[in-house]
C-alpha cells in the first residue's frame, strides 16, 4: 500500500468508508481491520486475468495467511477454493460452512487423524507431500472403503529469490517429492497403483513474497516438461497443474509486485506452446489476496529519546500481534490515523511493547509530531499477522473487524485475561 493512496477524512485515516480512529474507540486496540472489498478486489483481478487468457483455472486461497470463520465465509461467497494445511484450518472452515469439496489438503506431515478427518469430511483433493503420507492415506482408505482425490506436491528444482524462510521450491526443502532424483515418478507409480485414490494433478510451489514473473514463468514451463515426462512413462496427463501461490505484495516503497495481468499472461503464453490439451489452472494466493486488504491500529504511549542518538516510540501491541518484522526482517510502513493532515517532523523506531530488544516493529518509520494516546495505524498487515499471532508476555490477542461499504463488522473477539487461563488447571 502507498501512503499516498491511502484516504483520509478531516485528517483520519478512512478504511473501506470507516473512521479509523472511531473503530480504535469501539473495540479498542491493538485492532485488526480488514478493507473486505480489497479482499475482494484483489480475488476478481485474478479471475479475470484468467479469463483474459482464455485458461480453465481454479483460485485456491492459501488460508494459512488469515484462518477464520469470516474469511472463509468470504471465500464462499466469492465462489474460490481454499488451501487449509492443519486439522484446526479444516475445522474452523468447515465449521463456517466452507463446502468441503471445494478444500485442498495440504502439509508435509498430515497425521494419521488429520488424513482421517479429510477423507470423512470428504475434502475436495489430499495433497500429497511424502512416502509415509502415501501408505497413511491408503491404510485409510481400504479401512474406510473410500475413495478420494490426490495430488503431488512436487519439488521441481526452482529456487525463488526471496527470504530463506519464504523458499520452498528448491531440492534441498522439506516439503514435497523430489523430481530430479526421481522420487516423484516412485511417488506417481504407487498413487496410480492405488485403486481408492484418483490422481487429478501435480502441484508445486516455490516461494513467499515473489517478485518478477521469471520464476513462475519457469515453474510453468517445468511443470509442462515434467508432465510430459509423466506422460511417457505412466500414461498419464494432468487435469490440473498447481503453480502455488507466493505473489508479491508492495510492504513499501522498495517492492515493485507484479499484476495477476502480468503474470498470468505470461504463464499462459508458455502453457499455450504445448501441443497437448492445457491442463487447468490452479493458483493459491493467500498474502495477495488479504496483504494489503489488513490495517493493525495500535495505541502510542511511551517514549523514548536517547540524546543525539535516536528514539523508541512504544505502541500498545507488537511481535504477539505481527511476528513478521523480528522473524523476517519484514519492512512495513506506518502512518497516525488521527493526524492524516500533519506534516512529518520526526523519523522514530515503532517500538512494541514485548519483553524482547528484537520487539521493533518498524525500524525507521516518518511521523508527524505524537503525543501518548495517538492512534498509529500500520499498513499491509492482513497476512500472516493474526494467523501467526502468540500470547508472549501473556497477552491477549486483538479483536478483528471488517469493514466494508461503511460499515463494520466484529468478526474476532478480543481475547481475555479469562481466556488467557481457560486452559490451565490448578497444581
Ligand atoms: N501454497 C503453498 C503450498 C504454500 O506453502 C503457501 C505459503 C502458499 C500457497 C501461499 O503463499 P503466499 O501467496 O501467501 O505467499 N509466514 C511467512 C509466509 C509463509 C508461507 C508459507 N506457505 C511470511 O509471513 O512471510
Amino acid at each position: 500500500m502507498i501512503i499516498d493512496d491511502l484516504k483520509s477524512e478531516n485528517g483520519h485515516l478512512m478504511i473501506g468508508g470507516v473512521d479509523s480512529v472511531e473503530l480504535a474507540k469501539k473495540y479498542g486496540t491493538p485492532l485488526y481491520v480488514f478493507d473486505i472489498s480489497q479482499v475482494r478486489s484483489q480475488i476478481r483481478k485474478f479471475k479475470s486475468a484468467f479469463e483474459k487468457n482464455n485458461l480453465k483455472y481454479q483460485i485456491s486461497y492459501a488460508s494459512k495467511a488469515f484462518a477464520v470463520k469470516a474469511i472463509y465465509q468470504v471465500m464462499k461467497q466469492e465462489d474460490v477454493h481454499i488451501d487449509v494445511v492443519s486439522g484446526g484450518e479444516l475445522y474452523t472452515a468447515l465449521s463456517a460452512g466452507f463446502p468441503s469439496e471445494k478444500i485442498s489438503f495440504h502439509g508435509n506431515n498430515k497425521s494419521y487423524d488429520e488424513l482421517l478427518m479429510a477423507v470423512k469430511e470428504h475434502v475436495g483433493v489430499i495433497m500429497l507431500d511424502n512416502f509415509h503420507e502415501i501408505d497413511l492415506l491408503s491404510q485409510i482408505l481400504k479401512q474406510e472403503k473410500a475413495t478420494t482425490k490426490v495430488m503431488l506436491r512436487l519439488t521441481p528444482g526452482i529456487s525463488a529469490h526471496t527470504h530463506k524462510y519464504d523458499q520452498t521450491g528448491q531440492t534441498d526443502s522439506k516439503f514435497g517429492f523430489d523430481v530430479e532424483s526421481g522420487q516423484a515418478d516412485k511417488a506417481m507409480k504407487s498413487v496410480l497403483d492405488d485403486e481408492n485414490m484418483e490422481l487429478t494433478g501435480i502441484h508445486a510451489h516455490i516461494g513467499s513474497q515473489i517478485f518478477g514473473t521469471q520464476g513462475f514463468v519457469m515453474l510453468a514451463k517445468k511443470m509442462m516438461e515434467i508432465a510430459k515426462k509423466f506422460q511417457a512413462e505412466f500414461n498419464y496427463w494432468p487435469k490440473v497443474i498447481n503453480l502455488g501461490g507466493g505473489f508479491g505484495i508492495s510492504y513499501n516503497e522498495d517492492d515493485d509486485p507484479i499484476t495477476a495481468d502480468e503474470f498470468i499472461g505470461q504463464i499462459a503464453d508458455e502453457l499455450k506452446k504445448t501441443n497437448n490439451e492445457v491442463p487447468e489452472i490452479w493458483i493459491e494466493p493467500g498474502r495477495s489476496i488479504v496483504g494489503p486488504a489488513g490495517y493493525t491500529l495500535y495505541t502510542v504511549g511511551s517514549r523514548k529519546d536517547i540524546p543525539n542518538l535516536t528514539s523508541y516510540l512504544s505502541v500498545d501491541g507488537g511481535m504477539g500481534d505481527n511476528i513478521r518484522p523480528a522473524l523476517y526482517q519484514a519492512k512495513y510502513e506506518a502512518v497516525i490515523a488521527n493526524k492524516m493532515d500533519q506534516p512529518n517532523e520526526q523519523t522514530v523506531h515503532i517500538a512494541g511493547k514485548y519483553c524482547e530488544s528484537g520487539d521493533i516493529l518498524i525500524d525507521q518509520q516518518q511521523l508527524p509530531k505524537t503525543k501518548p494516546g495517538d492512534i498509529l495505524a500500520m499498513l499491509d498487515t492482513g497476512a500472516y499477522g493474526y494467523s501467526m499471532a502468540m500470547n508472549y508476555n501473556r497477552n491477549p490477542r486483538p479483536a478483528v473487524v471488517f469493514v466494508e461499504d461503511g460499515q463494520d463488522k466484529l468478526v474476532v473477539k478480543r481475547e481475555t485475561y479469562q481466556d488467557l487461563t481457560s486452559l490451565d488447571l490448578d497444581y
